[in-house]
């Protein structure tokens, strides 16, 4: 819906209210360069945004408003400030100087504690919203480079959806896609889930994998996905914290009748993501595996100024 919202003799048309797709990510492959000072690691990761998507509602609310109202409808997500939605908004004003509070519903797909990105992608997707709402005050890159005040895996959502970043996460180097766009994916994640932070911690440095990453980008890009490519420095430390995680990962390599060219988890888990195909195998009918979220999903890029 298009309408002049300044009151004045505005020329420029700002939309009053968006509804608009907030998809996740996967990660190719994800190196852990180093530990660092501030808590943080160093990584060197081949992200590419998918189309399993949460959606999202904005509406700005009217002058006078001080507080964004959030309304989910997955059970145990937060609402309040400690939502990276809220996050994102209040950034927004901060940065921009904008005064405008904004009304949003989100309705929820992408599984938490899944290393899909999801609440990260739905702060990228807020921040993107408020300012088309606002008219635009920040360019693309403004975006980008605010985001990482708020989490390390937001900025990837401002490339063009295929990036190799590196930093803490949030130093994007958009990539020609690595990959044929409707290469086949197949998403199975355990109903537990991993908390980001505490898999970090784990990370015994002694038991990564030794790859050059810039090496396995190449590799990637020229040869397509193989299971010595889709490395994860992160698996050791999430399957020694699930290790049921290990077995699922196992069961789908052996067991997905050779028809997936890869199975590698994603971020920091607990999704793991099979290529090549998006057959459910067979195995993942039994009861014991009846509260897997299983999902088929492809590859998307993003042309700039606009979104997915
Ligand atoms: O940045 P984000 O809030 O997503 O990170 C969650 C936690 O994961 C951080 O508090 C940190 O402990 C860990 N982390 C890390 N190195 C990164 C990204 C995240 O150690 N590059």
């Amino acid at each position: 819906k298009l309408g002049h919202r300044c009151g004045c003799w505005c020329l420029r048309a700002v939309a009053e209210q968006l509804s608009i797709a907030s998809p996740c990510k996967i990660n190719l492959f994800l190196r852990v360069m180093g530990r660092r000072s501030d808590g943080f690691h160093d990584l060197a990761s081949l992200f590419h945004v998918i189309d399993l998507s949460d959606s999202m509602d904005f509406s700005p609310l009217a002058s006078g408003e001080t507080k964004d109202r959030l309304e989910c409808d997955m059970c145990g997500v937060p609402t309040d400030e400690s939502n990276l939605v809220i996050k994102a908004l209040n950034l927004f004003r901060e940065k921009s100087g904008s005064h405008q509070f904004f009304n949003v519903k989100l309705h929820k797909v992408v599984p938490h504690g899944a290393g899909l990105g999801g609440g990260s992608a739905n702060a990228a997707t807020a921040l993107w919203a408020a300012n088309e709402l606002c008219g635009r005050p920040a360019s693309e890159s403004d975006l980008l480079s605010w985001s990482a005040d708020i989490g390390s895996d937001i900025s990837v959502f401002f490339s063009k959806g295929a990036a190799y970043c590196t930093g803490r996460g949030e130093i994007v180097r958009n990539v020609p896609p690595p990959l044929p766009l409707d290469t086949p994916l197949l998403l199975v994640k355990p109903a537990v889930g991993l908390p980001t932070g505490q898999i970090f911690k784990q990370l015994d440095l002694d038991k990564r994998s030794s790859a050059d990453p810039e090496a396995l980008l190449n590799r990637l890009s020229n040869d397509g996905m193989s299971q010595d490519v889709c490395v994860n420095d992160l698996e050791p430390p999430a399957f020694k914290t699930l290790p049921e995680l290990a077995d699922l990962k196992g069961r789908l390599q052996h067991e997905g009748g050779g028809k997936f060219s890869a199975v590698f988890m994603t971020g920091s888990g607990s999704t793991i993501v099979c290529a090549g195909s998006d057959e459910v195998p067979e195995f993942l009918q039994e009861e014991a595996y009846s509260d897997v979220f299983v999902s088929p999903a492809r590859l998307i890029m993003r042309e700039e100024g606009t979104w997915y």
